[in-house]
């Protein structure tokens, strides 16, 4: 007697994207509490930097029943930047999309989990205000359309102050380090800052909102050089040194960082239809990409190069919007590949107090000609038939010019 009822139901699992902060560790009880489940947390390593085997531990101590780290460095660098460098990835013209990037990667790796631990769930820490809610849910319905998926964020009304007593009354451990006012979010790729005095566009962000770069003019009084290597529009060397992609972008995030480049103080427009102030830091990003237009402006058959513009901004909102697992970016991406088949070369880089400036760049598929461009000696264009040329390609606006203007 009594044995029959101590024999437990298994629980049904969900899969939880752990940062180690507040809030996705309230989630962990939450959804304990809340929906009666078993907790799989999974902190994905992308560059974020801090104690991945310390959030692990805490996720444990918290109540999860299992908890990984799993080392995404690699597969973010290559199966994600490279291909967002390759199409000079901006969004609205400035913003790399580090975020961006790297939620998709984050939802795929939480589907793979679910799978491999037999969760029928998946959870988040995000608000409903924000585009990561959206990215994180497409992607995985995309991957997985089984899955259901929770937000606990966008189903608790806890303000800062009620989660830090829910985190009391649970044990739960509160971060000792004082809360930073901002919201930050940060990966290999950039990082990016929200919240507090922030929110007033008008106000210039306070120097304590930085963390990859140095104040402009705090940084050295002499210029540094870099050189950068690209393979089909890859960056694979720094100063002819060969490395590794997540160590390149290191490098680079660090001599950008130094010299006060990379930061960007832009209002945004969000997925869900808000306008956003938005602090950015990306000192490796903005360099690469700014050395591979360079390296496109010269390797690049010109119309090929205008269309390909038209190419790099749909590219670019689909990053923001979520839609990576997409058909239209496999599509996307094949052509831009095709593009990139001459995009090798090098690019010399000038970082100097805050600016990073293009000052060299040479390629083995160039199509400056100097014969073709010089104004000195040794010159081969055809100057006489410049005149049929300018005759025929206006004889449009000449015909139009007759009739109408008077
Ligand atoms: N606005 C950026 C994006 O949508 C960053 C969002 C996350 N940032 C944050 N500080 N929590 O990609």
């Amino acid at each position: 007697m009594g044995q029959v009822g101590s024999i437990r139901e298994p629980k049904d699992r969900v899969v939880l994207a752990y940062s180690g902060g507040l809030d996705t560790s309230v989630a962990i009880k939450w959804l304990q509490e809340n929906y009666d489940l078993e907790v799989v947390a999974v902190a994905v390593d992308i560059g974020q930097g801090g104690d991945l085997d310390a959030i692990r531990d805490k996720a444990l101590k918290v109540g999860a029943v299992h908890a990984e780290v799993v080392d995404a460095k690699k597969t973010f660098a290559e199966k994600y930047i490279a291909r967002a460098i390759k199409a000079n990835a901006l969004y609205e013209g400035q913003y790399p999309l580090a975020t961006a990037l790297s939620r998709p990667l984050i939802a795929k790796i939480l589907i793979e989990v679910a799978q491999g631990t037999g969760a029928a769930y998946a959870a988040h820490g995000c608000t409903g205000k924000g585009n990561d809610q959206v990215r994180f849910e497409v992607t995985m319905r995309a991957l997985n359309p089984g899955i259901t998926i929770i937000a606990p964020a966008r189903e608790w009304d806890f303000t800062r102050e009620t989660a830090i007593e829910y985190a009391k009354e649970h044990n739960i451990p509160i971060p000792i380090t004082k809360k930073s006012p901002y919201s930050i979010d940060e990966n290999l790729w950039g990082r990016s800052v929200e919240c507090g005095i922030l929110e007033d566009p008008w106000i210039e962000p306070p120097e304590d909102a930085y963390g990859m770069t140095v104040d402009p003019t705090k940084a050295p009084d002499d210029p540094t050089y870099l050189e950068v290597t690209f393979e089909h529009g890859v960056p694979v060397a720094l100063n002819d040194e060969s490395m590794d992609i997540v160590t390149l972008i290191d490098k680079v995030n660090k001599i950008a960082g130094e010299n006060g480049f990379g930061r960007l103080d832009k209002v945004e427009n969000r997925l869900v239809g808000i306008k956003s102030r938005e602090i950015y830091e990306a000192p490796a990003a903005l360099a690469l990409i700014k050395a591979h237009q360079d390296l496109e402006d010269m390797t690049l058959d010109r119309d090929l190069a205008h269309y390909k513009y038209l190419v790099e901004q749909k590219y670019s909102e689909m990053i923001y919007y979520g839609l990576w697992f997409s058909p239209l970016r496999d599509a996307l991406d094949a052509f831009i590949n095709e593009t990139q088949k001459v995009v090798n070369g090098v690019v010399r880089l000038k970082f100097y107090k805050g600016s990073c400036k293009v000052v060299g760049r040479r390629s083995p598929n160039s199509l400056y000609d100097r014969e073709l461009a010089t104004y000195e000696a040794g010159d081969t264009f055809a100057h006489q038939a410049a005149a049929g040329f300018n005759k025929i390609f206006g004889l449009g606006l000449e015909t139009w010019g007759r009739k109408y203007r008077k």
